[in-house]
């Protein structure tokens, strides 16, 4: 691996090879000494032109356990605020010795960019464009579904026969587009559920199908339901169902809770925004797995660091490293 910048062109193998990679990674964190020497010597750049809370910590838990530097650039506070270009920036912060640049940006396309515009030479790994792609999110959020169903008997496996239906906001969501993306090309069924104003125009071009009922996506029993943030920063809110409307339409409560077949799994990104598109109910109900989500981002990255900075090395070692 090269570069890390969507799911779109993932291919199976390589998409399967990163899971593995992190299961290695997070049989690692259960051990008393959880900092592995791999990456030593190397420099990770957290380059993050919008906010983050898990993603840019992520990244930095992983780098750091994988023994590598870490430099955390912010946009605010820094020259970006004096008109530098994300050239300048990036070629900056080249100059001072990084190896991987993991980059959050507003601009859909952004890393793609940085990854092809010849102005570094570094790895580009994607934290999220626009409303274009989130794919260790994607990757992170396979993982859980995988390891919830298949547990130490995960490696290897894909998702095929698995149901996973994603709710909410897809219009501005890059997460559900790699992960539309990636669970499809692991062999899972998924199925979008939205209000009509937020379906993207191109959804029909996607292996996906489009519901705008929750109760009857319910009713056709799902093994993970994966709520959506409603992104009020990105939309005009002229097109938005109130959001007393939203939540009583949309919204995972407690009855929608109680309707799910007992064995589904409850996802969610984060950052939530509890009352309107998930209840505290259901964020905090065992079959809830927001917070090994959080965790198993943390495996999911040190793989993808892994791969790409000890791309020179033979990756069939992940497990001897680890
Ligand atoms: N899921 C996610 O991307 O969260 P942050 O915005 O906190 O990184």
């Amino acid at each position: 691996m090269r570069h890390l910048l969507d799911t779109h062109t993932l291919v199976r193998e390589d998409a399967l090879r990163i899971l593995d990679v992190a299961e290695d990674m997070r049989d690692t964190q259960s051990r008393e000494v959880k900092k592995l020497p791999t990456l030593r010597g190397k420099t990770v750049v957290n380059l993050f032109f919008e906010d983050s809370t898990r993603t840019r910590i992520s990244f930095e838990a992983a780098a750091k356990r994988l023994s590598a530097d870490v430099i955390n650039f912010s946009a605010k506070g820094s020259s970006v605020s004096k008109g530098e270009s994300l050239q300048d920036t990036a070629q900056t912060l080249q100059a001072m010795g990084a190896d991987a640049v993991v980059i959050r940006h507003g601009a859909s396309g952004a890393p793609h960019t940085l990854a092809t515009s010849g102005w570094i030479s570094a790895g580009v790994l994607n934290a999220g464009d626009g409303t274009h792609e989130h794919p260790t999110q994607a990757l992170l959020d396979a993982f859980t579904i995988r390891k919830r169903f298949y547990g130490d008997h995960s490696r290897g496996r894909d998702l095929a026969g698995l149901k996973v239906t994603i709710v909410g906001d897809v219009l501005h969501s890059r997460v559900a587009r790699s992960n539309v993306w990636l669970l499809t090309t692991l062999g899972a069924e998924v199925t979008l559920v939205a209000p009509p104003t937020l379906v993207p125009q191109d959804v029909t071009g996607w292996p996906v199908t489009i519901r705008y009922d929750l109760d009857e996506a319910i009713a056709a029993e799902p093994d993970a339901l994966m709520m959506l943030r409603i992104q009020l920063e990105r939309m005009n809110a002229a097109y938005f169902p109130t959001e007393r409307e939203y939540s009583r339409r949309w919204g995972l409560d407690a009855a929608r809770l109680q309707a799910l077949p007992t064995t589904s799994i409850v996802m969610h990104p984060g950052p939530m925004n509890r009352g309107l598109e998930i209840s505290a109910d259901a964020a905090d109900s065992p079959r809830s797995t927001v917070l090994e989500q959080v965790a198993n981002g943390v495996s999911v990255r040190m793989a993808a660091l892994y791969l790409l900075l000890a791309g020179e090395r033979d990756t069939t070692n992940a497990e001897e490293d680890a």
